[in-house]
């Protein structure tokens, strides 16, 4: 999962061709292999995967990525229960879906924002949403498109240390060179890690072994949408930053404490790591 981490990147263009009976087959492994898993909040996805014989052009003009998704052969998705909480789940529980797919070769993009929920509307019951899905084929050679997405969206781009990690409290930014070892690798693995819009909302501060996880929210982002679309990110954070500790072989344990909220940041959750 590391390397997937490491390796993953946003893919808007794909080689135009259905994909064949073998890769159907790995996507509905993964989906099969991830569908039990529970999120720190104990929520499940329920996944569904959507694909044709021939290719999705009007289909994708449904789905309403048409121009700016080319040539997806399917799409990926899935339905939680519409809470903050179960949010936060979705964001780790399909960065799974999206790393196992990265690990097969495929390309993945998380859509957000750019897709109609409404093309998908058969597959919710009341106080459900499809917050995010992602096309998954094979990545195309990069066009001067996907270039221009990335420049806009600023996509090679990472906040430092300092402006998202944190000894003790708010006051005490940490920078690259002042931390090392597996926490350092759980830190890098967390930055390089997708965000809506990369925008990296995610906070962190360190105290003494547990490591507390917020969301410090962008103001008047993405208001419109029917759900919290930074708590996706909130989740994958947490994913990423959890791969560190089994790359490690750190023994810890989610928890989600009382006496953490600080001013105008989200608590999350925490990870207490044993000594
Ligand atoms: C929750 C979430 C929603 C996203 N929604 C969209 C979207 O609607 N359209 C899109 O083109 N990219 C979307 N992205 C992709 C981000 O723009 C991308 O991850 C970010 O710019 C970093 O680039 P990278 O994924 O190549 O590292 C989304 C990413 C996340 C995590």
């Amino acid at each position: 999962m590391m390397d997937a981490i490491l390796d993953r990147k946003s893919v808007r263009t794909y080689v135009k061709k259905p994909l064949d009976a073998h890769d159907l087959e790995l996507i509905g492994d993964i989906i099969h292999n991830l569908e039990p898993k529970k999120g720190p909040f104990g929520h499940q996805i329920r996944y569904f995967f959507y694909h044709q014989d021939t290719l999705l052009d009007d289909e994708a003009k449904k789905i309403g990525t048409y121009g700016f998704i080319k040539n997806a052969p399917s799409f990926v998705g899935g339905v939680i229960e519409n809470s903050f909480e179960a949010i936060v789940d979705y964001g780790y529980l399909f960065e799974h879906m999206i790393l196992s797919a990265t690990e097969e070769g495929f390309g993945t993009v998380w859509l957000g924002g750019t897709f109609d929920r409404s093309a998908f509307s058969s597959y919710t019951k009341s106080n459900e949403i499809i917050p995010a899905i992602t096309p998954i084929g094979y990545e195309a050679d990069r066009r001067f498109f996907e270039k221009a997405i990335r420049y806009v969206a600023k996509a090679d781009r990472r906040k430092k240390f300092d402006e998202m990690l944190f000894l003790h409290d708010r006051n005490h930014p940490i920078n690259h060179e002042s931390i090392d070892g597996f926490m350092k690798r759980c830190l890098e693995v967390v930055q390089v890690g997708p965000s809506a819009s990369n925008k990296q909302p995610w906070r962190i501060i360190i105290d003494d072994g547990i490591v507390h996880f917020y969301l410090d929210k962008t103001p008047n982002y993405a208001t419109m949408m029917p759900f919290d679309m930074q708590a996706l990110d909130m989740g994958i954070a947490i994913c990423h930053f959890e791969q560190g500790l089994i790359e490690a072989n750190q023994k810890y344990q989610f928890k989600v404490l009382s006496n953490h909220q600080v001013p105008s940041w989200i608590y999350i959750l925490s990870i207490e790591i044993s000594k």
